[in-house]
């Protein structure tokens, strides 16, 4: 298949498009850098698709690339990209969600509906868009009251998927994705955020008390989901609730880091923050039956291969900062050859550091 995947530098579009890769398909992968994270991780993220010649990447902003000739040959699109973090999205900001959340998900519809071949467009929706719902597990059923203004974008963007659906037959579906956590995880992400601080020594930031629970998924998980998205059949139109279906509170997360990795946490809490919901549990059993997805990876499991990551970039047997930043530019002059382009400016060393970035709240 000929694909097209946005945000294929993110976290999930990374390991989504190394999937399709490895599975014969071509991919071209579009992704703007955005700044919301250094621009080293996303550069080394690609560094194993840019030796593939099945894949193509097109440093551009959605908001302003012409889609057309892209999504003319795409018979699968993964949409990915999106400006993340709920605690973010308050107050003057709201105005780049909006952009990139909304508006640069409708520009992406409206050139899809001149898509002779595109067979499957799969969002990447979130579980933000339930906010607190008293009844738990949630279905698709269930009357989305985002809690968040991130909530509300991707709130929007589904309904534009759904509205572009009825109306123009873009075969749009629609996963809703609940925690996602692995290797190459966001730095503003609480997993991410929490096996740093262990790595180093450093307390755990918790905001609220610790017992709020979260369903999570793991990548891969959410990467066969997409899969399966875009092989279904009658599916079109639809939402689905993606989760790993483990719902587990705060305090246990950290008592498993704490075992695997052998360290004590020292736990800093803080006031619970705005945005952010009290627990989150999927009903999954729409997407098993209609999609036949089967979340495969254990906590337990997600959160050693995820250590084992962060114990890369930030454990004792991390290569030296400078190692780090060689192997940043390295991946930088690949980037641009590939874009036929001159190499851009590599971040200085603080920024591949995660303290650098604001928590998010996740999502
Ligand atoms: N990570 C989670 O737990 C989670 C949960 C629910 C939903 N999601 C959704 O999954 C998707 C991927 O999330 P992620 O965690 O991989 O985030 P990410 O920030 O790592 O990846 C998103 C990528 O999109 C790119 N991007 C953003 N706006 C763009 C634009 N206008 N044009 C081109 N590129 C742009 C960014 O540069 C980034 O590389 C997002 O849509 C997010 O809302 C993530």
């Amino acid at each position: 298949m000929r694909c097209l995947v946005t945000g294929a530098a993110g976290f999930i579009g990374s390991h989504l498009t190394e999937r399709l890769i490895a599975d014969g398909h071509e991919v071209i992968g579009v992704d703007a850098f955005i700044d919301y994270y250094p621009r080293a991780l996303k550069e080394a993220n690609l560094r194993a698709l840019l030796r593939s010649p099945r894949f193509q990447l097109i440093e551009a902003d959605l908001s302003a690339l012409d889609l057309s000739p892209l999504v003319a040959e795409a018979e699968w699109i993964f949409h990915q990209a999106a400006q993340a973090g709920v605690r973010g999205s308050w107050g003057k900001s709201f105005t780049v969600y909006m952009a990139r959340n909304i508006a640069a998900t409708q520009r992406l519809l409206e050139a899809a509906v001149r898509a002779p071949r595109l067979r499957r467009f799969v969002y990447a929706s979130s579980s933000s868009v339930y906010g607190d719902t008293p009844a738990l597990p949630v279905t698709e059923d269930t009357l989305p009251q985002p809690v968040s203004p991130y909530g509300v974008t991707k709130l929007a963007a589904e309904h534009l998927c759904t509205l572009y659906w009825r109306s123009y037959r873009v075969p749009t579906v629609s996963l809703r994705y609940f925690t996602v956590y692995g290797p190459r995880h966001r730095p503003d992400m609480a997993f991410h955020c929490f096996g740093k601080a262990l790595l180093e020594g450093q307390p755990l930031a918790i905001h609220g008390d610790g017992r709020q629970t979260r369903d999570f998924t793991y990548v891969s998980d959410i990467v066969e989901a997409n899969i399966c998205a875009a092989t279904a059949e009658d599916v079109e139109g639809r939402a689905f609730n993606i989760a790993g279906g483990s719902r587990v509170s705060l305090r246990d997360v950290i008592a498993l880091l704490e075992e695997l990795s052998g360290r004590k946490a020292v736990l800093d809490y803080r006031e619970a923050a705005p945005g952010d919901a009290r627990h989150t549990y999927a009903d999954i059993s729409l997407a098993r039956r209609l999609l036949g997805y089967m979340p495969a990876v254990s906590l337990r499991e997600g959160l050693e291969r995820e250590l084992a990551y962060l114990e890369t970039l930030y454990g004792r047997s991390a290569p030296a900062l400078a190692d780090r930043l060689d192997d940043a530019r390295e991946a930088d002059y690949a980037l641009a050859h590939a874009m036929g382009t001159q190499p851009g400016v590599v971040l200085p060393l603080a920024a591949i550091d995660a303290s650098a970035v604001a928590p998010g709240g996740g999502q």
